[in-house]
């Protein structure tokens, strides 16, 4: 049985309203999502590519922060034990990762310590150098970066508040498009 604290009640994690009415795409081609960041970026290619979509740094990291919930999968970090393994990863967390990996590719490895919590235990992991993927390490090496992240494991209420604003950000996006966008009959398909 799960068991709630008063605090856990009252502070679920971040809370925000989305706008409706957003349209369905009436493009869906593979090459699109080369805009999309992958796990092997480094902080400055992150806070480029979220800027060609309009997003601050501020609003990449918070929403990084959704790495607060779930896992990774070997494969999306694997890259990081060897050859040479990556320096800017704590040593003893770069055990947990190769035991992790000794499950193979698809063995899952949690983001942080609460995986089913909304909280900034990533944010703490990064300041602890055991951040999984390189992109979520990385946050933590750039300057600019940095400081957001130490905010975020400092003042939790930053981080729900700048994740909402974020979260409500990327909701609008194409919303431009979206009036010339359509209602699928198939959420997978254009009509
Ligand atoms: C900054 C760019 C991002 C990169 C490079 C990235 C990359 C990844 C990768 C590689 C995984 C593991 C997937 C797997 O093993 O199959 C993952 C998982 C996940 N990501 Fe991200 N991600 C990013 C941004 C985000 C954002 C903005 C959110 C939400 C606000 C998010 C939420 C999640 C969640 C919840 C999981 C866990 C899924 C599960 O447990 O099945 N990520 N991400």
């Amino acid at each position: 049985m799960m068991v709630w604290s008063w605090w856990e009640l009252l502070s679920g994690g971040p809370v925000y309203d989305i706008p409706k009415g957003r349209k369905d795409g009436r493009r869906s081609k593979v090459e699109d999502t080369l805009i999309a960041p992958a796990p092997t970026f480094n902080a400055s290619e992150l806070v480029r590519v979220s800027g060609l979509r309009g997003f601050s740094a501020q609003d990449m990291v918070a929403l990084s922060g959704g790495h607060t919930l779930g896992v990774a999968r070997c494969l999306t970090f694997k890259n990081r034990l060897s050859d040479p393994v990556d320096p800017t990863m704590d040593s003893d967390f770069s055990k947990t990762l190769s035991k992790t990996c000794s499950g193979g590719d698809d063995a899952e490895q949690t983001f942080d310590m609460t995986r089913n919590h909304f909280d900034n235990f990533y944010f703490q992991a990064l300041q602890r150098k055991s951040g999984v993927l390189f992109s979520d390490q990385t946050l933590y090496n750039n300057p600019i970066t940095k400081s957001i992240v130490k905010g975020y494991a400092m003042n939790q209420a930053k981080f729900f508040l700048d994740f909402e604003q974020a979260m409500v950000k990327m909701s609008l996006l194409d919303v431009k498009e979206g009036s010339q966008g359509e209602v699928r009959a198939d959420c997978r398909k254009i009509n």
